[in-house]
Formats: C-alpha cells, sequence, structure tokens
C-alpha cells in the first residue's frame, strides 16, 4: 500500500489518487494504534488523517518510507512534528479549506443559543407552543470577544460585525495596524479585559502548551455574569469542570460546545443542562469544505510523492533523507 487513510475521509480527489497509487482507507483505524503502526511500517508512503488519528512518536519511528503526512484541516495538534521532523517527513495541512464552514457553524451555534433553537424545536416537535418559555436575545449590540483572531476569528469577525456588535479580540500575534482590525473596529485587548468586557465569548485558538486550560475556574471569573461561550476550536483549551462550574454559578447563561477534551466525550454534567448545545466536532463538516480541503491536500501528498514541493506545509515542502 503506498497511500494510507486511517479515517472518513472522502472526495473525487480521494478517488483520483487510486489512478496512480495503491490507496488504502480504513476509517476506523484511528481507533486500532497498534494496527496503524503495523501498516504504516509496511512501506507506506504517505499517511492522510484528520483530528483523530494519534500521530506519534512511536508510529513514526516504525515509518520507514513515510514521506509525507497530510492532514486533512487546519489544526495540526494530533501530529508529533518534531518526530516528523526527525525522520524528515513533510507534514501537510490545509489551513483555508474549512474556514467559511466553521466560521458559519459559530455564528450558528451563536444564534441558537440565543434563541434558544434547539429546545424550541423539541417541545413544538412534542406538540407544545410555548411562545415565552422561548423569549430569546438579541445578538445586535452585544459585546462579543473573540479568543484567537487567526483565520477563523476573522472570518467570524466579519460575519458578526454585520449583527451591529462590538468586537474585543485577544490575539497576541495580530497588530493594531492590520487592515481588518480598523474595517471591522475591533478592540485588540488582553485575555482579561476581553473576557471582562463580552458578553459573549467565541474560542478560535490553536491547542497549544499556552491555550490548554486557558478557560479555568479563574478565567471564568473574569467574565460578566450571564455570559455565553462557544467553543468551535479544540476542547482542551477550556476546562470542562470549569464550563459546569460557571453554569451553575449563573457566570454563563449558556454553552454551545462543538469540541470535546476527549472526543468522543464520556457522558457528564454537561449533557444534563438545557442551556447548553454539544455539536460532535462538525465545524468543518460541510460538502463545500471537504471537496476544498481533500482536493488541497491530495494536490500536496502528490506533490511531496512524486519530488516537487509541498505548498502548504507545517515543518518543510519536501522529503528529506534523515541523516
Ligand atoms: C480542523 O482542525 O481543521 C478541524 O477541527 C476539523 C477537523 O479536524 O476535522
Amino acid at each position: 500500500m503506498d497511500i494510507l487513510i486511517s479515517e472518513d475521509i472522502r472526495g473525487k480527489s480521494i478517488d483520483s489518487l487510486r489512478e496512480h497509487y495503491d490507496v488504502g482507507v480504513f476509517t476506523d483505524l484511528w481507533k486500532q494504534p497498534a494496527e496503524l503502526s503495523r501498516l504504516v511500517g509496511n512501506g507506506v508512503k504517505a499517511l492522510i488523517v484528520r483530528n483523530q488519528t494519534k500521530v506519534n512518536s512511536s508510529i513514526l519511528d516504525n515509518a520507514a518510507s513515510l514521506k509525507v503526512i497530510g492532514r486533512a484541516g487546519v489544526g495540526y495538534d494530533n501530529i508529533d512534528v518534531e518526530s516528523a521532523n526527525r525522520k524528515g517527513i513533510v507534514v501537510c495541512y490545509t489551513p483555508d479549506g474549512n474556514t467559511v464552514s466553521t466560521a458559519e457553524l459559530t455564528l450558528s451555534l451563536m444564534l441558537a443559543l440565543l434563541r434558544k433553537i434547539p429546545n424550541a424545536d423539541i417541545a413544538t416537535k412534542s406538540g407544545k407552543w410555548e411562545r415565552f418559555k422561548f423569549l430569546g436575545n438579541e445578538l445586535s449590540g452585544k459585546t462579543v470577544g473573540i479568543l484567537g483572531l487567526g483565520k477563523i476569528g476573522k472570518a467570524v469577525a466579519s460575519r458578526l460585525h454585520a449583527f451591529g456588535v462590538q468586537l474585543y479580540a485577544y490575539d497576541k500575534f495580530v497588530q493594531p495596524g492590520e487592515e481588518i482590525v480598523a474595517k471591522l473596529g475591533i478592540e485588540l485587548a488582553s485575555l482579561e479585559k476581553t473576557l471582562t468586557n463580552s458578553d459573549i465569548i467565541s474560542v478560535h485558538l490553536p491547542l497549544t502548551k499556552e491555550t490548554r486550560h486557558l478557560l479555568n475556574d479563574n478565567t471564568f471569573k473574569l467574565m460578566k455574569p450571564g455570559s455565553l461561550l462557544i467553543n468551535t476550536a479544540r476542547g482542551e483549551i477550556v476546562e470542562e469542570s470549569s464550563v459546569v462550574k460557571a453554569l451553575q454559578e449563573n457566570i454563563l447563561k449558556g454553552a454551545a460546545l462543538d469540541v470535546r477534551v476527549q472526543e468522543p466525550p464520556v457522558v457528564s454534567e454537561l449533557e444534563k443542562f438545557e442551556n447548553v448545545i454539544l455539536t460532535p466536532h462538525v465545524g468543518a463538516l460541510t460538502e463545500e469544505a471537504q471537496e476544498k480541503v481533500v482536493s488541497t491536500l491530495v494536490r500536496d501528498v502528490e506533490f511531496v510523492l512524486s519530488g516537487r514541493p509541498a505548498l502548504n506545509y507545517v515543518n518543510f515542502p519536501s522529503y528529506r533523507v534523515p541523516g
């Protein structure tokens, strides 16, 4: 097998890979690390994953023929890039394809929380007509704090601008002179100021050592009582036990979490709250995003395998013979 796909990744471009390569698609292989390691060690040149396969050093140490890892998505926290570097393996990813879909899901969750849509739907389908139980709030006029003003954070900000909200953003790497900051009237602020001033907090940071558990008991205390929290980034950025506590103490009036610390999650206290919306990490799961992600990833994987430099890479563009 030349190319191994260890999760459910589909698209026309995957089919076209089969014209030149022996491609193995095993949608549940991410659940079996020992089998994954055995297969990767058996002459595989390219490994294509989404976010569920943990590509760690024990898999890579065994990967004698591997030249490229393709990550179908923007976050590559499931890949041990240092180990890949040591073995000269290129790590490719798709920084753009998911942006619009994730931003649109963020807006959907925000509006669904404000207008209590999931519960109104369940009640109405069960034959009830409880109009005032579902008295909601407008998004217009609210202050929204965006944690992480990268591509997705910016796409969320520009959509929110159309709703007439005031925007704060916490991002250590964005400069006040950036055009979008002035255009959307975003106030770049510290984490503390962003949390203190916002009615709604939306998380769009990558998962790193610095951002793991950024929202915890201490930082939740800084938030306005009655705030809303949306997380479509990574579950580990937010301590789930702190979300439960913040809901119990009415610091949070509601939360919408598309991502969890453990995926699939263990059933927790969160499932019991009516004012919590939980979705199964579907930010990037639209037909449009999948087509964009898969086609650009396949292009780069084919580039590396044929000796040409990848265009979207995390470490280096071409395979390097270790030595
Ligand atoms: C990403 O990192 O691109 C998203 O979380 C989507 C995914 O991993 O499937």
